[in-house]
């Protein structure tokens, strides 16, 4: 392969790596599982070209004579994309330890963040175009199918291969994440994104309040909402835990009947005490829940009381928690991304009054 041709191999396999990264965290439902296999693929495909970038450069790495000023920025590089592969195979091979209050997972995130700036700055700074025998040459199609060829192999092995040698990773979700605490109530993990941390919520005085694009406006009280609709759901968490529960409260359908949506309202948009939202189409909508219960345990504050949202198919951070508000809308919330960043700065978020 030529140099560039490994190079430029190297930089388009990090945009597809970090590309199907910030794919995984929107991927919940099974029909999603492709964002994962195509990830854990292209993680095997750049260990291998990095394999052949370094049999090239090694000789020149080894001889600190031969050492420029570009040296230092492609070992960063490289300790970056090694660091990103470790904590990736290491996760999912099923090693579970947490490092300085993060999961594994979280660190593979970050490193995968920095390392998509690393690669645009290198870029930007450095980058000689590709020419014809760079792409079309018969030895750079043998390398690149060979490579691809060798990657697809190792994703499919790597199951049956954990299998066979005991690993817990055989037994991870298609999304990556191990289970905790399946039908035990309350007892599964905390998590919040980012660091919304209100206070309690007290039910004296408490209402979920329902408007926007809708016939009737409504106020609903506790009592109100354990209206005994069920559904057994598998929250799935980013951080790289999933915890299936059967949860009990009012159907947002049935919500959404009660207040009698616009003919132009589409959208739904749940809101939290903190000001953490997130936004649904309405058919989508109709199938979540709205939980006052897990189990057979009233919900824990950690875990969203007195009413958090249950959203089958979509990541933890969507399940909104502490909710307080529903408005319908004519579109999505495009504002609802930024919101998981600021919510816990927000005076509710941080716990005042
Ligand atoms: C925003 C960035 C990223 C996110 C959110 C992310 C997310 C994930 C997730 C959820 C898994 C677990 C998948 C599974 O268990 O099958 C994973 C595994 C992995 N990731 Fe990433 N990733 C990111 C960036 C990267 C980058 C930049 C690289 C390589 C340079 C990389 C290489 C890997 C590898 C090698 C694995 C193990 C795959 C396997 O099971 O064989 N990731 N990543």
């Amino acid at each position: 392969m030529t140099a560039r041709g490994t190079d430029w191999g190297l930089a388009a396999l990090v945009a597809l790596l970090i590309a199907t990264g910030i794919l995984t965290l929107f991927a919940g439902s099974s029909h999603d599982a492709w964002v994962f296999d195509a990830h854990d693929a292209l993680g095997a495909a750049i260990a291998l070209l990095l394999v052949v970038k370094l049999r090239r450069v090694w000789s020149r790495l080894l001889t600190p004579s031969r050492w420029d000023p570009r040296t230092a920025a492609g070992l960063a590089g490289t300790a970056l994309v090694l660091a990103a592969l470790a904590s990736g195979w290491l996760w999912s091979g099923g090693l579970d330890t947490a490092i300085l209050g993060y999961s594994l997972l979280g660190w593979h995130e970050a490193v995968g963040a920095a390392l998509a700036v690393a690669v645009a700055a290198h870029m930007v700074a450095r980058t000689k175009p590709l020419r014809r025998r760079d792409l079309a040459h018969r030895r750079q199609f043998f390398a690149a199918a060979g490579i691809g060829a060798a990657s697809l192999l190792a994703w499919r092995l790597e199951r049956p291969a954990q299998g066979l040698v005991g690993l817990r990773g055989a037994k991870r979700r298609f999304t990556g994440s191990y289970e905790a605490a399946s039908f035990a109530g309350n007892a599964f993990p905390t998590t919040s994104w980012v660091a919304d941390n209100p206070r309690p919520i007290s039910l004296d005085g408490y209402r979920l309040r329902v408007g926007g694009l809708v016939a009737r406006e409504l106020a609903l009280a506790p009592v109100q909402l354990s209206a005994g609709d069920e559904l057994t759901a598998t929250l799935d968490c980013t951080g790289g835990f999933y915890s299936t529960q059967r949860w009990r409260g009012i159907s947002l359908g049935r919500v959404l009947d009660l207040a009698q949506p616009h003919v132009d309202a589409h959208h739904v948009r749940v809101v939290s005490r903190t000001g953490y939202r997130w936004s649904f189409s309405l058919a989508d909508a109709r199938r979540l829940l709205l939980a006052t219960h897990v189990g057979d345990e009233a919900l824990s504050h950690e875990h969203g009381a007195p009413l958090r949202l249950v959203a089958p198919g979509a990541r933890g951070f969507q399940w909104v928690k502490w909710v307080e508000r529903i408005d319908l809308l004519e579109h999505p919330d495009y504002g609802a991304p930024a919101s998981t960043l600021w919510s816990s700065f927000t005076s509710a978020g941080r716990g005042q009054p």
